[in-house]
């Protein structure tokens, strides 16, 4: 039984008060609290096994390589790849896409080559890309989404074509909360000849993920949106195409053997991680990881449904609010714009109101502009959010809505 003000008490930052009262926090989307599992774990290791790993012979920096070693392969289970290998650790979710523009992109990118990116990218899974095709030659197309935000197949099959090296695209949008079908996007793109790259930033917080199902070679998340610490990312890369791949950045721990002329490079996933890694950072995410997995992410899932189709219709209660993004298939993000009030000025009644959203074009400034707008205000859930956290956002909504249209 998925008991959330049970869950609600493992996140101790729910328990501050500002100006005396709670805090309604409506933007896990940008980042997700933290349970006192991941503190505790982080500060039990700082506080009795602490050292650089990988580098000792001594009790710390074996007990800390191994709990880093140990956090590889519960991200390996948290996601189903085959090997742990296959698991490198970054800094977040766009470290690891740059990872593969630069590393894979560079050596398999050429003139005539093209990566092929939807209108609902964040700019984590565009920048990249455009950079890389501008020092490689391929060129970077974008297929559109429907006017709801949905996913658009006629769009995405007319601009596949044997030219695409890469489709790299998000498994859910971050402005539009669209889920999209990677499943079924991967399966047309590997028809085509062409790699897969999945943006799971947000997808990892709400979804079960299976890479072997979904069959991608890349999918990157990040560690503070999965209730984890920052600083640490992940990048899943299929082993026999990381293999392939040169390393990206160049120094410690990456290296087989070194002399003054020459360097031979260390096996996969080490190749990738050069210098000291974030090594307590990776150890809190493998905790957060299994604090999501111990509640069941299918009823993580489910009660994160819920509260889209309650908020849904209670959002539809304040008078001139427009959600943007209204897929059918749709995750615990919604971005809306009431006419005729800046999302600033909404932002800073409901701060007044201890209601935490985001306003702004949320890292994905063409998307917001493809929509008709240059800003928009954000309310995003998490698995600890009520319909009393709705609720609270729609009241401050109303007290907004009411006070400007007054004014
Ligand atoms: N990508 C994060 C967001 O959507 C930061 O807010």
């Amino acid at each position: 039984m998925y008991d959330v003000y049970k869950i609600r008490e493992d996140f101790p930052i729910f328990r501050e008060l500002i100006n005396g009262k709670p805090v309604t926090y409506m933007d896990t989307a940008a980042s997700a609290q933290k349970p006192h599992q991941v503190l505790d774990k982080m500060a039990m290791v700082y506080n009795s096994i602490y050292a650089n790993p990988h580098r000792g012979t001594y009790y710390f920096a074996d007990a800390i390589t191994q709990e880093y070693e140990n956090a590889r392969e519960t991200v390996r289970g948290f996601i189903n790849a085959r090997h742990i290998n296959e698991i490198v650790f970054t800094r977040n979710a766009t470290e690891s896409i740059n990872l593969v523009a630069a590393s894979w992109g560079r050596a398999n990118l050429q003139s005539g080559d093209e990566v092929l990116i939807s209108e609902a990218e964040h700019h984590a899974n565009l920048v990249p890309w455009q950079e890389i095709c501008r020092s490689t030659g391929a060129k970077l197309r974008v297929f559109a989404i429907t006017d709801d935000g949905d996913y658009n197949a006629e769009a995405f099959n007319d601009m596949l074509s044997e030219k695409t090296k890469l489709v790299a695209v998000t498994a859910m949008s971050n402005v539009l909360g669209t889920i999209f079908p990677i499943k079924e996007i991967t399966a047309a793109a590997h028809r085509a000849g062409a790699k897969v790259l999945v943006d799971a930033c947000q997808f990892a917080v709400h979804h079960q993920i299976d890479v072997q199902d979904i069959d991608c070679d890349f999918l990157a998340f990040s560690g503070h949106k999965t209730y984890g610490p920052t600083g640490i990312g992940v990048l899943y890369g299929r082993a026999e195409i990381l293999n392939t791949m040169p390393p990206y950045q160049f120094g410690g721990d990456m290296i087989d053997t070194v002399t003054y002329t020459e360097t031979t490079y260390a096996e996969i996933p080490a190749r990738f991680e050069a210098g000291t890694p974030a090594s307590v950072q990776a150890i809190g995410l493998a905790e957060a990881l299994r604090y999501m997995t111990k509640l069941s992410m299918r009823d993580v899932t489910a009660h994160e449904k819920e509260l889209v189709s309650y908020a849904t219709n209670r959002l539809h209660e304040v008078p001139r609010l427009k959600i943007i993004g209204t897929a059918p298939n749709k995750g615990g993000v919604f971005s809306f714009d009431i006419k005729g009030l800046h999302p600033q000025d909404l932002a800073f009644v409901l701060n007044k109101e201890n209601v935490a959203v985001r306003v702004g074009h949320h890292c994905a400034e063409p998307l917001v502009n493809r929509m008709g707008y240059t800003s928009l205000a954000r309310a995003s859930l998490g698995l600890y959010s009520t319909r009393e956290d709705i609720d609270a956002l729609v009241n401050a909504l109303l007290k907004a809505e009411k006070f400007f249209r007054e004014d």
